[in-house]
């Protein structure tokens, strides 16, 4: 197995956490780097102080877009353990995204040893306040200096990690959301499904144009008809009816999240009636309507639940929890972060125990 190089930045002074950590706007001091070149596959794995990358102008991720991420989280739960959430899950997802815009796979068991040891040596910055955790941020991108378009043949895997509280300003307070019918976010057989930058540049500016309309994002439908609900902002979507809750099915141009994942399978342990299936935005509007429509939410990494308290759409205004989260939204942010921080049992083993290594680095 690959060997893995660690040089540490001896701290003379304790890692002090600002108060309002907001979302990605702090880093800690250490970072992983790998690299892949065709003769070596993946190779020169090293945990090195944080720096500044130098890349040529014309290094091809830059220009083609040819790069996968992850995002996961670390926590401390209360008994002083250092947890990481489902993080094979992640690793799994990143290789699919990285075939799907042909970026060699990573091994997954070395790079979760590489993580382990990363959030280890830079534990101190993992923040204990409620609602906050350590962000990990891997990333793989095409770093071949070359203007013609093709995969790359050499590749940079980075993982840097950053301490981080909500991710919106209103934290977990319910959002206004504009459903989006002018852009798509992504087409089936497409990039959807795939952590891929594009989809966030495709995002920009539908984002931007609902927030000068008072908005705080936009619910994504599909590519072709603008018919089904896909996403909303960054996150899944759950819908939840009077008799039944619904989140849209994976049909390729939708993350198949692991904070949805994690979701279903809480749903399904509580015996709600829990459907992957297409769901219209019509269907969302005449349910309500009828007085059927009890909640919204999104779920993510990020900002873990958050409900929709209000949702635009053409000339109708869905008003549902407007001040305060729904009860099933509110129910399960409890249960999910009850299970990050060790309050409640870990009863789908979704924890990975930093300090515990789970095989050796060699
Ligand atoms: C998430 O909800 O975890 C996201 O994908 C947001 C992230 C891109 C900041």
């Amino acid at each position: 197995m690959e060997k893995l190089n660690i040089s540490i930045t001896e701290r003379t002074t304790p890692v002090v956490l600002p108060q309002n950590l907001g979302f990605g706007q702090f880093f800690t001091d250490h970072v992983f780097e790998m690299d892949y070149t065709p003769a070596k596959g993946w190779h020169n794995a090293s945990i090195k102080p944080l720096r500044d990358l130098e890349l040529h102008p014309a290094t091809m991720f830059i220009h083609y877009g040819q790069a996968v991420f992850e995002g996961l989280k670390a926590f401390k739960t209360v008994s002083g353990e250092v947890v990481i959430f489902r993080p094979e899950r992640h690793m799994q997802r990143m290789n699919n995204s990285s075939r799907r815009i042909c970026i060699p796979e990573v091994d997954i068991p070395f790079v979760l040893n590489a993580l382990n040891e990363l959030v280890a040596i830079d534990k101190d910055w993992i923040p204990t306040n409620s609602g906050e955790a350590l962000y990990i941020r891997p990333f793989i991108f095409g770093s071949d200096p070359f203007l013609g378009v093709k995969p790359s043949t050499n590749y940079k895997l980075i993982i840097i990690c950053s301490p981080v509280g909500a991710y919106y300003p209103e934290g977990f307070k319910p959002v206004k959301i504009l459903v989006q019918d002018e852009y798509v976010r992504a087409v089936r057989k497409g990039l959807g499904e795939c952590k891929t930058p594009a989809n966030y540049a495709a995002s920009l500016l539908a984002a931007e144009e609902a927030k000068q309309k008072g908005y705080t994002q936009v619910l994504w439908l599909d590519g072709i008809e603008q018919k089904y609900i896909e996403e909303v902002g960054t996150m899944n979507i759950f819908i939840r009816f009077k008799n039944e809750v619904v989140t849209p099915m994976l049909t390729g141009s939708i993350l198949p999240g692991v904070t949805r994942d994690s979701v279903i399978r809480i749903l399904k342990d509580w015996g709600e009636n829990i459907t992957e299936r297409l769901v219209s935005i019509d269907e969302v509007i005449s349910e309500y309507k009828k007085g059927n429509l009890l909640e919204i939410f999104g779920t993510g990494t990020a900002a873990i639940i958050s409900t929709v308290g209000k949702l635009g759409y053409k000339d109708t205004e869905i008003v549902l929890n407007p001040v305060e989260p729904g009860e099933l939204a509110l129910k399960l942010f409890e249960e999910l972060t009850s299970t990050h921080y060790g309050i409640i049992e870990d009863r789908h083993k979704w924890l990975w125990h930093v300090e515990k290594k789970q095989v050796e680095v060699i």
